[in-house]
């Protein structure tokens, strides 16, 4: 049995999970070993309502869960900044609460193969809140940027997975290590693996390795890199995609720890477009992405098929819908919004055999 905690977060997070919620429901009715609990109070949303970006409840029905299925967090329509200053404080408080330290990006490239982003999401410039100092006007303002060997290791371990499962794709390992002590780790890393595995690699200077995901015909298959970097350039893969909408994004836990809460946790990597909300107009693909990673995260709903199923279902809808407003041309007035986008993927889905076995 998987436990999945719904956290929807803000402004267009809950509309966001609608479809890949519906169709979790139906599951649960048809008996798969699938229990939703929640929704779940987070980010600006959960300070509204308790008064904390990330409340008790929240975490204690996280520490029941298997996996966390998140909507977005941020801005919120009604609360000012001023009111809520830090709302995404509340996610790095769970990736370190829980031990979250890898993020594995999909952006699914339109007439291309998917863009693998494998990166460290503590650690390096992700440290922990000591590690980092305010300015109070006169005195510095501070960040230690500290990365141990064994958890770059360990980003590419997981880097080699995907790479030797995308065989003919490049893979690059991007780093500065012109500057960084880090970066210098991170490419003799790089090498080491190189030769321990056998998967080829190129090293890509983060300045060039920006300049040729905007330019190059080709993308890479695999891009292995810091969090800082892994952000920014994960973001202008999305550009080249064509809409921040089309990435799913996974926060794990590698060793997954068992009986000690969650062990990842799943979202659409867009933010919550407080001006959106309501407006059911946005493209739910980075949800649906994020729920398949979570059915292949979770062994008994893995060996369903369910993420090929929800991948199969998404690239047909994609494939034959009127495109969501994001992805039209301009003047284009025949498009999806997000209940019909939704409700062709559930038809799909529905009428696939493996739902009810
Ligand atoms: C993202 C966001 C987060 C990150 C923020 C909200 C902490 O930018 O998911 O890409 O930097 O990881
Ligand atoms: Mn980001």
């Amino acid at each position: 049995m998987t436990t999945i905690a719904l956290l929807p977060g803000d402004g267009i997070g809950v509309e966001i999970l609608d479809g890949p919620v519906s169709f979790l429901r139906q599951l649960e009715r048809d008996g798969a070993p699938v229990c939703v609990t929640g929704p779940w109070p987070y980010g600006t949303s959960g300070w509204l309502e308790t008064g904390r970006t990330l409340p008790e409840r929240t975490i204690a029905a996280c520490r029941e869960a298997d996996v966390i299925l998140s909507g977005a967090v941020g801005a919120h329509p009604g609360v000012s900044s001023t009111e809520c200053p830090n709302p995404e404080a509340a996610l790095i408080e769970l990736r370190h609460l829980f031990d979250l330290r890898i993020s594995v990006r999909t952006v699914r490239v339109p007439d291309a193969d998917d863009v693998i982003i494998v990166r460290n999401i503590t650690g390096g410039a992700y440290g922990s809140p000591d590690q980092r100092r305010e300015s109070d006007g006169t005195n510095a303002a501070e960040d230690i940027l500290v990365l141990e060997p064994v958890r770059v290791q360990e980003v590419f371990d997981i880097a080699v997975g995907y790479a030797r499962a995308r065989p003919g794709r490049r893979t690059i390992s991007v780093d500065k290590a012109s500057v960084f002590a880090t970066s210098r780790l991170w490419r003799r890393t790089s090498q080491a693996t190189r030769s321990s595995s056998g998967v080829d690699m190129d090293d890509v200077n983060v300045d060039r390795a920006a300049y040729e995901l905007v330019r190059a015909e080709e993308l890479p298959g695999v891009i292995v890199t810091e969090g800082l970097f892994g952000d920014i350039l994960s973001d202008i893969v999305c550009a080249r995609a064509g809409s921040p909408a089309l990435c799913g994004s996974a926060t794990i836990n590698p060793d997954r720890p068992r009986g000690t809460g969650v062990t990842a946790l799943f979202e659409p990597a867009h933010g919550s477009s407080p001006h959106r909300t309501g407006s059911r107009r946005s493209n739910p693909t980075g949800a649906w992405l994020a729920l398949a990673d979570l059915f292949a995260w979770c062994p008994d709903l893995a060996a369903r098929g369910l993420h090929s199923q929800v991948r199969a279902a998404l690239d047909q809808v994609i494939a034959t819908a009127p495109p969501t407003y994001d992805l039209a041309e301009r003047g284009c007035t025949n498009t999806s919004d997000l209940d019909q986008f939704n409700e062709r993927v559930l038809e799909l889905l529905a009428t696939s055999a493996l739902l009810t076995s």
